[in-house]
């Protein structure tokens, strides 16, 4: 592949799919991304081991060490920094970020949801779903603004709800779709395909990302 390497960060909390699916277009030379670190607030998370098996650096910045979430949010900027990405992937990473981290980044800084937003931003919302009897859920890539699970949406991939689906069942086949729409907003970045635009758009350059 011809065209440059965007650097990446990715930041998890715990199993880290959404990760291991963007590794894995990368190392079959479908995503022109350079992973510099993964960076993870609990020092369980399982997707650490898929970076450290891939080579990739790693770090681990304890939320429970910081009083203050600004503290924390200034100590996890200060290692990002030390990559010099152009782009900071949440991949699974269960923290409320303060709008000085998120106006740092603004524009750069990438999320996936586990729902069909502005449906169901939040925590359980397979289980939300199932309670609100939609017939579709599904999964949301956005640009990250100081909303939480608000921002301008780049992607999004849908799922049919089945009479007899369980939260698992459901998390399942949207985990799916998730692992397929995250690589490829991140290609679309790098491709400069879209930005965010100074008034909280998202910019489109080509039809290829609708
Ligand atoms: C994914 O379903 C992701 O969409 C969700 O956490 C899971 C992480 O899984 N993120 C959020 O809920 C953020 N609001 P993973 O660690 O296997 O990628």
């Amino acid at each position: 592949m011809s065209t440059k390497l965007l650097p990446i960060v990715v930041l998890i909390s715990g199993r880290g799919s959404n990760f291991f699916a963007i590794l894995e277009q990368v190392q079959a030379g479908k995503l022109p991304v350079d992973i510099r670190a993964v960076i993870s607030n609990c020092s369980q998370a399982q997707g650490l081991h898929y970076a450290q098996q891939a080579g990739i650096k790693t770090h681990i910045l304890d939320h429970r060490k910081y009083r203050q979430r600004q503290i924390f949010d200034r100590e996890l900027i200060k290692i990002i920094d030390f990559y010099t990405p152009e782009l900071v992937v949440l991949a699974g990473f269960m923290r409320i970020l303060t709008a000085e981290f998120v106006q740092y980044y603004i524009g750069r800084l990438m999320n996936i949801h586990p729902s069909l937003l502005p449906e169901f931003p939040g925590l359980n919302t397979h289980q939300r779903a199932l309670e609100a009897k939609v017939c579709e859920h599904g999964a949301t890539v956005h640009f990250v603004t100081e909303e939480v699970d608000g921002g301008p949406i780049i992607l999004q991939a849908k799922v049919p709800i089945y009479k007899h689906d369980t939260p698992e069942i459901l998390a399942d086949r949207v985990l799916e779709e998730e692992h397929k729409i995250y690589p490829q907003a991140i290609l679309a970045f790098a491709k400069k395909e879209i930005c965010l635009s100074k008034d909280g758009q998202v910019i489109r350059t080509t039809p290829s990302v609708k």
